[in-house]
């Protein structure tokens, strides 16, 4: 059985009850993949690792022409399959077993995965399958929560993180995650009224942050509380060890870009050299 198993059911309580599988903003995903370009993608091959509900490639199956896979390892492919449409391909099947997954599937000229790798026993393991799963030449893309920046997390919410995820998922979501919602809403919205009178760099907690969550409404700050709580893994992943992945052989070392995203999250990626 997979070392993920028990994250994977977990997030499925998230996703099969989540107010709606479609969360995100078109804004919110092509922001999380950029530097891609939807208007490179089309006609090409693209594959999601860890696809959740199929939030993000409900966004991209919107743009003709492009060839979508998810997968994940949870039940909430059930979830995903009914919110794509059928000529988006969804496999249960665990991530990080990349030689199954290429007898399966083969290649992709595009492999991402957001939100993810940090979420891993062994997220080294979910880096090789997004390498591994790119065909030489194509590009592959991750977000994952950064040690930097995340202190407050680290220091406040890890605790009952380790504490919520074991109880009934619902109990967690009612009557953990939910109260919890109430004063991080009004403080991403505080940041954001700082910001319009003018204070844009604020040296306060996450407050970067707080700024990119202000625009969504109140459901969508209760899922992110939730989802912080659901899962049983949580690492958060120092720039240092994102540079050591990306000095893979199969990388094409010009390729490659890290950057911080919101002042708490890695955005990184490349190109496989064409072999
Ligand atoms: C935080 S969610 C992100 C979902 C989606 N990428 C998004 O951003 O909405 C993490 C997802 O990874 C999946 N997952 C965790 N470990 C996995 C594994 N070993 N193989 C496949 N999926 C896995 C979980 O089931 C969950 O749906």
């Amino acid at each position: 059985m997979s070392k993920d198993f028990e994250t994977a059911k977990k997030f499925s309580n998230s996703w099969n009850n989540v107010y709606n599988p479609s969360v995100y903003t078109y804004e919110q995903v092509t922001e999380w993949i950029a530097p891609w370009n939807v208007n490179e993608m089309k006609g090409q091959s693209v594959l999601e690792l860890g696809c959740g509900s199929g939030a993000i490639l409900d966004h991209l199956q919107k743009i003709c022409n492009i060839s979508l896979t998810g997968i994940d390892l949870g039940s909430c492919v059930d979830t995903a399959r009914k919110l794509l449409n059928e000529n988006v391909n969804i496999i249960q099947a665990d991530l990080t077993d990349h030689k199954y997954i290429l007898s399966l599937l083969g290649r992709f000229d595009r492999c991402y995965t957001i939100g993810v790798l940090h979420h891993l026993r062994e997220p080294q393991k979910g880096f090789e399958s997004l390498i591994e799963l790119t065909k030489p030449g194509g590009y592959f893309h991750a977000w994952v929560y950064a040690h930097e920046g995340n202190w407050i997390v680290r220091i406040f919410v890890e605790p009952l993180r380790i504490f919520a995820n074991q109880i009934p998922w619902w109990f967690n979501k009612f009557i953990i995650a939910l109260p919890l919602s109430v004063p991080f809403y009004f403080y991403a919205k505080l940041c954001s009224l700082l910001k319009k009178f003018g204070f844009s760099n604020l040296r306060i907690p996450l407050f970067d942050y707080m700024l990119w969550i202000s625009i969504r409404d109140f459901r969508f700050h209760h899922h992110v509380v939730f989802d912080q709580l659901v899962t049983p893994t949580t690492h958060y992943i120092k720039r240092e060890r994102i540079e050591k992945w990306l000095k893979h052989p199969l990388i094409e070392p010009d390729s490659i870009y890290i950057k911080f995203r919101n002042g708490n999250g890695w955005k990184f990626g490349g190109r496989i050299k064409t072999r």
